[in-house]
Protein backbone atom coordinates (compact mmCIF):
# COMPACT_ATOMS: atom_id res chain seq x y z
CA UNK A 1 0.00 0.00 0.00
CA UNK A 2 1.13 3.51 -1.13
CA UNK A 3 2.42 5.17 2.68
CA UNK A 4 0.12 8.98 2.75
CA UNK A 5 2.51 11.51 1.82
CA UNK A 6 2.75 15.04 3.27
CA UNK A 7 1.25 17.32 0.95
CA UNK A 8 1.10 20.86 -0.06
CA UNK A 9 -2.13 21.33 1.03
CA UNK A 10 -4.56 20.03 3.09
CA UNK A 11 -7.12 17.60 1.79
CA UNK A 12 -10.89 18.49 2.45
CA UNK A 13 -12.81 17.09 5.65
CA UNK A 14 -13.63 13.56 5.67
CA UNK A 15 -16.57 14.09 7.99
CA UNK A 16 -18.20 16.77 5.48
CA UNK A 17 -17.96 13.49 2.49
CA UNK A 18 -19.48 11.03 5.30
CA UNK A 19 -22.20 13.27 5.76
CA UNK A 20 -23.06 13.69 2.19
CA UNK A 21 -22.75 9.89 1.72
CA UNK A 22 -25.27 9.05 4.62
CA UNK A 23 -27.69 10.95 2.53
CA UNK A 24 -27.01 10.08 -0.90
CA UNK A 25 -25.20 6.83 -0.99
CA UNK A 26 -26.43 4.84 -3.90
CA UNK A 27 -28.72 1.73 -3.98
CA UNK A 28 -26.72 -0.75 -5.58
CA UNK A 29 -27.18 -4.40 -6.00
CA UNK A 30 -23.89 -5.80 -5.09
CA UNK A 31 -23.96 -2.85 -1.73
CA UNK A 32 -25.55 -3.63 2.20
CA UNK A 33 -28.47 -1.02 2.62
CA UNK A 34 -29.48 -2.49 6.30
CA UNK A 35 -25.92 -0.85 8.07
CA UNK A 36 -24.99 -4.89 8.69
CA UNK A 37 -21.41 -5.83 7.99
CA UNK A 38 -20.33 -6.55 4.36
CA UNK A 39 -19.79 -10.39 3.48
CA UNK A 40 -16.08 -10.73 1.97
CA UNK A 41 -17.65 -13.09 -0.88
CA UNK A 42 -19.99 -10.35 -2.13
CA UNK A 43 -17.35 -7.52 -1.87
CA UNK A 44 -14.25 -8.80 -3.68
CA UNK A 45 -16.63 -10.92 -6.40
CA UNK A 46 -18.19 -6.93 -6.88
CA UNK A 47 -14.79 -5.11 -6.97
CA UNK A 48 -13.57 -7.90 -9.77
CA UNK A 49 -16.61 -7.17 -11.42
CA UNK A 50 -16.68 -3.57 -11.26
CA UNK A 51 -12.44 -3.28 -12.19
CA UNK A 52 -12.83 -3.16 -16.29
CA UNK A 53 -17.06 -3.00 -16.38
CA UNK A 54 -19.62 -0.38 -15.56
CA UNK A 55 -21.78 -0.59 -12.37
CA UNK A 56 -24.71 -0.97 -14.47
CA UNK A 57 -23.46 -4.00 -16.36
CA UNK A 58 -22.69 -5.29 -13.36
CA UNK A 59 -25.73 -5.13 -11.38
CA UNK A 60 -27.76 -8.03 -12.60
CA UNK A 61 -24.30 -9.98 -13.62
CA UNK A 62 -23.65 -9.72 -10.17
CA UNK A 63 -27.27 -11.71 -8.77
CA UNK A 64 -26.86 -14.07 -11.85
CA UNK A 65 -23.46 -15.28 -10.74
CA UNK A 66 -24.19 -15.68 -6.94
CA UNK A 67 -27.41 -17.62 -7.69
CA UNK A 68 -25.38 -20.08 -9.02
CA UNK A 69 -22.44 -19.83 -7.17
CA UNK A 70 -24.12 -18.79 -3.29
CA UNK A 71 -20.47 -18.81 -1.19
CA UNK A 72 -16.50 -18.45 -1.75
CA UNK A 73 -16.55 -22.92 -1.36
CA UNK A 74 -19.00 -23.44 -4.11
CA UNK A 75 -17.26 -21.57 -6.31
CA UNK A 76 -13.94 -23.07 -5.09
CA UNK A 77 -15.57 -26.15 -5.79
CA UNK A 78 -16.97 -25.34 -9.69
CA UNK A 79 -15.26 -26.75 -13.20
CA UNK A 80 -13.32 -23.61 -14.43
CA UNK A 81 -15.31 -23.55 -17.64
CA UNK A 82 -18.54 -23.19 -15.18
CA UNK A 83 -16.93 -20.20 -14.24
CA UNK A 84 -15.69 -18.84 -17.38
CA UNK A 85 -19.20 -19.57 -19.14
CA UNK A 86 -20.89 -17.32 -16.46
CA UNK A 87 -18.18 -15.00 -16.69
CA UNK A 88 -19.14 -14.50 -20.86
CA UNK A 89 -19.80 -11.29 -22.00
CA UNK A 90 -18.20 -9.40 -19.30
CA UNK A 91 -14.85 -9.38 -20.85
CA UNK A 92 -11.44 -9.19 -19.38
CA UNK A 93 -11.50 -13.16 -18.94
CA UNK A 94 -7.98 -13.47 -17.03
CA UNK A 95 -10.36 -11.95 -14.28
CA UNK A 96 -12.23 -15.48 -13.90
CA UNK A 97 -9.80 -17.52 -14.45
CA UNK A 98 -8.11 -15.61 -11.80
CA UNK A 99 -11.54 -15.60 -9.53
CA UNK A 100 -11.69 -19.33 -9.53
CA UNK A 101 -8.17 -19.61 -8.75
CA UNK A 102 -8.19 -17.23 -5.87
CA UNK A 103 -11.48 -18.65 -4.17
CA UNK A 104 -9.56 -22.29 -4.13
CA UNK A 105 -6.77 -20.28 -2.14
CA UNK A 106 -9.29 -18.72 0.12
CA UNK A 107 -11.24 -21.82 0.60
CA UNK A 108 -7.67 -23.47 1.46
CA UNK A 109 -7.04 -20.80 3.87
CA UNK A 110 -10.04 -21.18 5.29
CA UNK A 111 -10.82 -17.51 4.67
CA UNK A 112 -10.17 -14.47 3.09
CA UNK A 113 -7.31 -12.63 5.10
CA UNK A 114 -8.33 -9.26 6.46
CA UNK A 115 -5.40 -6.97 5.70
CA UNK A 116 -4.75 -5.05 1.94
CA UNK A 117 -0.94 -6.45 2.34
CA UNK A 118 -1.94 -10.11 2.85
CA UNK A 119 -4.98 -9.97 0.06
CA UNK A 120 -1.91 -8.97 -2.63
CA UNK A 121 -0.11 -12.20 -2.44
CA UNK A 122 -4.29 -13.90 -4.07
CA UNK A 123 -4.24 -14.21 -7.61
CA UNK A 124 -5.81 -11.56 -9.30
CA UNK A 125 -5.86 -8.74 -6.61
CA UNK A 126 -3.90 -6.22 -6.92
CA UNK A 127 -3.48 -2.73 -5.01
CA UNK A 128 -6.48 -1.25 -5.77
CA UNK A 129 -9.11 -5.06 -5.61
CA UNK A 130 -6.91 -5.32 -2.21
CA UNK A 131 -7.87 -1.95 -0.51
CA UNK A 132 -10.98 -1.86 -1.61
CA UNK A 133 -11.89 -5.40 -0.24
CA UNK A 134 -9.73 -4.96 2.94
CA UNK A 135 -11.58 -1.12 3.72
CA UNK A 136 -15.63 -2.49 2.95
CA UNK A 137 -15.00 -5.41 4.30
CA UNK A 138 -13.08 -5.59 6.72
CA UNK A 139 -12.56 -1.20 7.55
CA UNK A 140 -8.84 -1.43 7.48
CA UNK A 141 -7.86 2.36 7.26
CA UNK A 142 -6.87 2.49 3.35
CA UNK A 143 -8.25 4.40 0.54
CA UNK A 144 -8.56 2.23 -2.91
CA UNK A 145 -8.04 4.49 -5.40
CA UNK A 146 -10.13 3.27 -8.55
CA UNK A 147 -10.40 6.25 -11.45
CA UNK A 148 -13.08 7.86 -9.52
CA UNK A 149 -10.88 8.48 -6.70
CA UNK A 150 -8.00 9.56 -8.84
CA UNK A 151 -10.51 12.01 -10.71
CA UNK A 152 -11.58 13.09 -7.26
CA UNK A 153 -8.27 13.75 -5.97
CA UNK A 154 -6.43 15.12 -9.11
CA UNK A 155 -9.09 17.95 -8.68
CA UNK A 156 -8.82 18.38 -5.03
CA UNK A 157 -5.63 19.40 -5.58
CA UNK A 158 -5.14 20.13 -8.75
CA UNK A 159 -2.93 17.83 -10.16
CA UNK A 160 -1.38 18.88 -13.41
CA UNK A 161 0.78 15.37 -14.22
CA UNK A 162 -1.06 13.43 -16.90
CA UNK A 163 -2.62 9.84 -15.94
CA UNK A 164 -1.18 7.70 -15.85
CA UNK A 165 2.06 9.01 -14.95
CA UNK A 166 0.26 10.63 -11.89
CA UNK A 167 -1.56 7.45 -10.57
CA UNK A 168 1.19 6.27 -7.72
CA UNK A 169 0.94 10.38 -6.52
CA UNK A 170 -2.75 9.98 -6.38
CA UNK A 171 -3.28 7.06 -4.93
CA UNK A 172 -0.64 7.87 -1.93
CA UNK A 173 -2.87 11.50 -1.49
CA UNK A 174 -6.04 9.58 -1.29
CA UNK A 175 -4.25 7.46 1.71
CA UNK A 176 -3.39 10.86 3.27
CA UNK A 177 -7.53 10.75 4.07
CA UNK A 178 -6.98 8.28 6.51
CA UNK A 179 -5.29 10.59 8.77
CA UNK A 180 -8.33 12.47 9.09
CA UNK A 181 -10.53 10.75 12.11
CA UNK A 182 -13.73 10.76 10.75
CA UNK A 183 -12.27 8.95 7.53
CA UNK A 184 -10.41 6.89 9.48
CA UNK A 185 -13.55 5.46 11.89
CA UNK A 186 -15.61 4.29 9.00
CA UNK A 187 -12.71 3.05 5.85
CA UNK A 188 -15.54 1.11 4.20
CA UNK A 189 -17.78 3.79 4.03
CA UNK A 190 -15.03 6.61 3.24
CA UNK A 191 -14.04 4.22 0.11
CA UNK A 192 -17.88 3.99 -1.26
CA UNK A 193 -18.18 7.45 -0.73
CA UNK A 194 -15.51 8.75 -2.69
CA UNK A 195 -16.49 6.20 -5.56
CA UNK A 196 -19.92 7.65 -5.42
CA UNK A 197 -18.71 11.38 -5.32
CA UNK A 198 -16.58 10.27 -8.37
CA UNK A 199 -19.78 8.54 -10.16
CA UNK A 200 -22.09 11.23 -9.58
CA UNK A 201 -21.34 14.55 -8.95
CA UNK A 202 -17.45 14.43 -9.57
CA UNK A 203 -18.32 13.65 -13.02
CA UNK A 204 -15.14 13.19 -15.99
CA UNK A 205 -17.22 16.22 -18.15
CA UNK A 206 -18.99 18.28 -16.92
CA UNK A 207 -18.78 17.76 -12.58
CA UNK A 208 -21.95 19.28 -10.84
CA UNK A 209 -19.60 21.16 -8.39
CA UNK A 210 -22.66 22.93 -6.92
CA UNK A 211 -23.54 20.10 -5.66
CA UNK A 212 -20.16 19.15 -3.83
CA UNK A 213 -19.70 18.30 -0.44
CA UNK A 214 -16.02 19.60 -0.83
CA UNK A 215 -17.46 22.65 -3.00
CA UNK A 216 -14.81 25.97 -2.19
CA UNK A 217 -12.54 23.36 -0.94
CA UNK A 218 -11.21 21.87 -4.35
CA UNK A 219 -8.57 23.52 -5.85
CA UNK A 220 -9.25 22.81 -9.29
CA UNK A 221 -12.43 24.22 -8.72
CA UNK A 222 -11.04 27.74 -7.28
CA UNK A 223 -9.39 27.74 -10.27
CA UNK A 224 -12.24 27.14 -12.63
CA UNK A 225 -9.66 24.15 -14.52
CA UNK A 226 -11.71 20.91 -12.84
CA UNK A 227 -13.47 19.84 -16.26
CA UNK A 228 -10.10 19.29 -17.70
CA UNK A 229 -8.19 17.37 -14.72
CA UNK A 230 -7.28 15.12 -14.50
CA UNK A 231 -5.16 15.19 -17.32
CA UNK A 232 -4.10 12.34 -19.49
CA UNK A 233 -1.21 11.42 -21.67
CA UNK A 234 -2.25 11.03 -25.33
CA UNK A 235 -3.30 6.88 -25.91
CA UNK A 236 -1.56 5.39 -28.37
CA UNK A 237 -3.57 4.27 -31.84
CA UNK A 238 -4.55 0.28 -31.10
CA UNK A 239 -3.32 -1.81 -34.43
CA UNK A 240 -6.23 -3.38 -36.42
CA UNK A 241 -5.57 -7.08 -36.63
CA UNK A 242 -8.24 -9.71 -39.16
CA UNK A 243 -9.77 -13.09 -38.12
CA UNK A 244 -11.98 -15.37 -40.32
CA UNK A 245 -14.67 -17.32 -38.45
CA UNK A 246 -17.30 -19.91 -39.50
CA UNK A 247 -20.61 -20.47 -38.26
CA UNK A 248 -21.41 -23.92 -38.92
CA UNK A 249 -24.77 -25.32 -38.27
CA UNK A 250 -26.91 -28.37 -38.23
CA UNK A 251 -30.90 -29.70 -38.60
CA UNK A 252 -31.32 -29.15 -35.04
CA UNK A 253 -30.32 -25.91 -34.46
CA UNK A 254 -27.07 -26.45 -33.06
CA UNK A 255 -23.62 -24.50 -33.77
CA UNK A 256 -20.27 -26.12 -33.98
CA UNK A 257 -17.81 -24.42 -31.67
CA UNK A 258 -14.49 -24.80 -29.99
CA UNK A 259 -12.64 -24.22 -26.59
CA UNK A 260 -9.90 -21.69 -26.81
CA UNK A 261 -6.48 -22.84 -25.36
CA UNK A 262 -6.61 -22.31 -21.37
CA UNK A 263 -4.13 -19.31 -21.38
CA UNK A 264 -3.92 -16.11 -23.38
CA UNK A 265 -6.53 -13.88 -24.47
CA UNK A 266 -10.01 -15.43 -24.10
CA UNK A 267 -8.02 -18.37 -22.28
CA UNK A 268 -10.71 -21.09 -22.00
CA UNK A 269 -13.85 -19.50 -23.31
CA UNK A 270 -15.91 -20.90 -26.28
CA UNK A 271 -15.58 -19.69 -29.95
CA UNK A 272 -16.83 -20.28 -33.19
CA UNK A 273 -14.06 -22.00 -35.21
CA UNK A 274 -11.64 -19.38 -36.93
CA UNK A 275 -8.26 -18.25 -38.52
CA UNK A 276 -5.86 -16.65 -36.16
CA UNK A 277 -5.94 -12.84 -35.88
CA UNK A 278 -3.13 -11.43 -37.93
CA UNK A 279 -2.18 -7.67 -39.27
CA UNK A 280 -3.08 -8.84 -42.90
CA UNK A 281 -6.87 -9.17 -44.05
CA UNK A 282 -7.59 -13.22 -44.77
CA UNK A 283 -8.48 -13.08 -48.60
CA UNK A 284 -11.55 -16.34 -49.30
CA UNK A 285 -9.57 -18.56 -50.50
CA UNK A 286 -6.60 -18.77 -47.68
CA UNK A 287 -9.56 -18.22 -44.78
CA UNK A 288 -11.16 -21.31 -46.53
CA UNK A 289 -8.30 -23.61 -45.74
CA UNK A 290 -8.95 -23.06 -42.23
CA UNK A 291 -12.48 -24.31 -42.20
CA UNK A 292 -13.24 -26.65 -39.37
CA UNK A 293 -14.60 -29.44 -41.64
CA UNK A 294 -14.38 -29.79 -45.31
CA UNK A 295 -17.49 -30.51 -47.34
CA UNK A 296 -20.13 -27.87 -46.63
CA UNK A 297 -20.79 -24.88 -48.98
CA UNK A 298 -19.45 -21.47 -47.28
CA UNK A 299 -21.32 -18.92 -47.90
CA UNK A 300 -19.59 -15.02 -47.06
CA UNK A 301 -22.01 -13.55 -44.83
CA UNK A 302 -22.04 -9.59 -46.14
CA UNK A 303 -20.13 -7.08 -44.07
CA UNK A 304 -17.53 -7.26 -41.20
CA UNK A 305 -18.14 -7.17 -37.40
CA UNK A 306 -15.43 -5.40 -35.25
CA UNK A 307 -14.72 -5.88 -31.34
CA UNK A 308 -12.15 -3.76 -29.41
CA UNK A 309 -9.31 -5.65 -27.29
CA UNK A 310 -7.52 -3.56 -24.83
CA UNK A 311 -4.50 -3.78 -27.37
CA UNK A 312 -5.81 -4.06 -31.01
CA UNK A 313 -8.77 -3.53 -32.69
CA UNK A 314 -10.37 -6.92 -34.49
CA UNK A 315 -11.99 -6.98 -38.09
CA UNK A 316 -13.73 -10.24 -38.26
CA UNK A 317 -15.02 -11.75 -41.50
CA UNK A 318 -17.55 -14.63 -41.30
CA UNK A 319 -18.40 -17.84 -43.50
CA UNK A 320 -21.73 -19.50 -42.58
CA UNK A 321 -22.86 -23.01 -43.37
CA UNK A 322 -25.81 -25.72 -42.72
CA UNK A 323 -24.94 -29.63 -42.67
CA UNK A 324 -28.10 -31.83 -42.01
CA UNK A 325 -25.89 -33.72 -39.32
CA UNK A 326 -22.76 -33.02 -38.24
CA UNK A 327 -19.88 -35.24 -35.82
CA UNK A 328 -17.55 -32.80 -33.84
CA UNK A 329 -13.54 -32.51 -34.94
CA UNK A 330 -11.71 -33.01 -32.19
CA UNK A 331 -11.92 -30.46 -29.56
CA UNK A 332 -14.84 -29.14 -30.83
CA UNK A 333 -18.58 -29.27 -29.57
CA UNK A 334 -22.15 -28.77 -30.57
CA UNK A 335 -24.35 -26.55 -29.00
CA UNK A 336 -27.96 -25.25 -29.19
CA UNK A 337 -27.74 -21.69 -30.48
CA UNK A 338 -29.71 -19.92 -27.76
CA UNK A 339 -27.13 -21.77 -25.63
CA UNK A 340 -24.45 -20.98 -27.05
CA UNK A 341 -24.90 -17.07 -27.44
CA UNK A 342 -25.34 -16.80 -23.60
CA UNK A 343 -21.63 -18.58 -23.07
CA UNK A 344 -19.95 -17.02 -25.67
CA UNK A 345 -18.04 -14.42 -25.08
CA UNK A 346 -18.81 -10.25 -26.50
CA UNK A 347 -16.24 -10.66 -29.58
CA UNK A 348 -18.25 -13.94 -30.99
CA UNK A 349 -21.67 -12.67 -30.52
CA UNK A 350 -20.47 -9.69 -32.57
CA UNK A 351 -20.49 -12.30 -35.45
CA UNK A 352 -23.22 -14.11 -34.43
CA UNK A 353 -25.21 -10.58 -34.75
CA UNK A 354 -23.54 -9.76 -38.44
CA UNK A 355 -25.41 -12.94 -38.76
CA UNK A 356 -28.32 -12.02 -37.48
CA UNK A 357 -28.84 -15.59 -35.90
CA UNK A 358 -31.34 -14.72 -32.83
CA UNK A 359 -29.53 -16.26 -29.80
N1 LIG B 1 -16.72 1.03 -8.15
C1 LIG B 1 -15.85 0.10 -7.74
N2 LIG B 1 -16.19 -0.39 -6.56
C2 LIG B 1 -17.32 0.25 -6.19
C3 LIG B 1 -18.16 0.19 -5.06
N3 LIG B 1 -17.90 -0.65 -4.09
N4 LIG B 1 -19.22 1.01 -5.02
C4 LIG B 1 -19.45 1.83 -6.03
N5 LIG B 1 -18.72 1.95 -7.12
C5 LIG B 1 -17.65 1.16 -7.21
Amino acid sequence: MPLPIPLPVPLPSGAELLAWYDRHRRTLPFRRSDGGRPDPYRVWLSEVMLQQTTVAAVGPRFERFLARFPDIAALAAAPEAAVMEEWAGLGYYARARNLHACAKAVTAMGGFPRTAGALRDLPGIGAYTAAAVAAIAFDEPVVPADGNVERVVARLLAEETPLPAAKPRLAAAAGGFMADAAARARPGDFAQALFDLGATICTPRTPACALCPWRGECLAQRRGIQAELPRKSPKRARPLRHGAHFLLTDAEGRVLLRRRPPRGLLGGMLELPGTEWRAAPWGEAEALAHAPVPGPAWRRVPGVARHGFTHFELEMVLYAAALPRLEPPEGMEMRPLAEAGAALPTVMRRLLELAAVRA
